[in-house]
C-alpha cells in the first residue's frame, strides 16, 4: 500500500483545488492555485504548468513541494510533503493533459507536468474539531454549509 490512502485520493479528486508551495531561489515561500491536481497513483500526486512561470522556475532551483488542500466545509485536508519530477512530454504528460482537455476543452495550454512523489502525507483539521470535543463531521458540514449560504439539496 503506497502513502496516498483511498481518503486521501478521494479528497484530491473531489475538490478540484490545492494550494502549491514552492521556494523561490533567494528562500521565500511561494504559494499558488492548482485547480489540476490529480492521483496518479498511491505514491505520486500531478498538477498541470498552465500558467505557473514562479512555480516553474522554483523547481528548477529545488524540487521540493508542499501541497495543502482543505474542504471548505469540512474544514479538514491533508497536507502533503514531496519532491517533483517535470514532464514535457511522454506518458505521465499525456495522462494528466488529456484528461484536463477532455474535461476542460483545448483553451489550455499544457506547458509541462510536474509530477510529485510524495513523501509525507499529513491530516489537516480545524480547531473545531479539536476544540469541541466529539464533534460530528456532519455537523461541521452543516453549520459551514449555513455560513457560505449553501442550501442543502434536501431542504
Ligand atoms: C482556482 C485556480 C486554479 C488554478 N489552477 C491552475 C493550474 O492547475 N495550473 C496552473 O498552471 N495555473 C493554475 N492557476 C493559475 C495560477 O495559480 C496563477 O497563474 C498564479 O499566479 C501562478 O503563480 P506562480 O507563477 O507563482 O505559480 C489557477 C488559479 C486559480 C485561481
Amino acid at each position: 500500500m503506497g502513502i496516498l490512502t483511498a481518503e486521501m485520493q478521494r479528497m484530491v479528486a473531489g475538490l478540484r483545488l490545492c494550494y502549491v508551495a514552492t521556494v523561490t531561489p533567494d528562500g521565500k515561500p511561494n504559494l499558488s492555485p492548482k485547480g489540476s491536481l490529480k492521483v496518479l497513483d498511491d505514491d505520486h500526486l500531478a498538477f498541470a504548468d498552465i500558467m505557473s512561470p514562479a512555480t516553474m522556475r522554483n523547481l528548477r532551483h529545488n524540487p521540493h513541494v508542499e501541497v495543502n488542500l482543505v474542504d471548505p466545509f469540512l474544514r479538514r485536508g491533508y497536507r502533503f510533503k514531496g519532491r517533483c519530477d517535470v514532464h514535457l512530454e511522454g506518458e505521465v504528460f499525456d495522462r494528466v493533459a488529456n484528461e484536463l482537455w477532455e474535461r476542460e476543452g483545448r483553451q489550455y495550454p499544457v506547458n509541462a507536468v510536474v509530477r510529485i512523489a510524495v513523501e509525507q502525507a499529513l491530516p489537516v483539521r480545524s480547531p473545531a474539531y479539536v476544540f469541541n470535543k466529539g464533534v460530528k463531521e456532519e455537523d461541521v458540514r452543516r453549520i459551514w454549509l449555513e455560513r457560505y449560504g449553501v442550501k442543502p439539496l434536501d431542504k
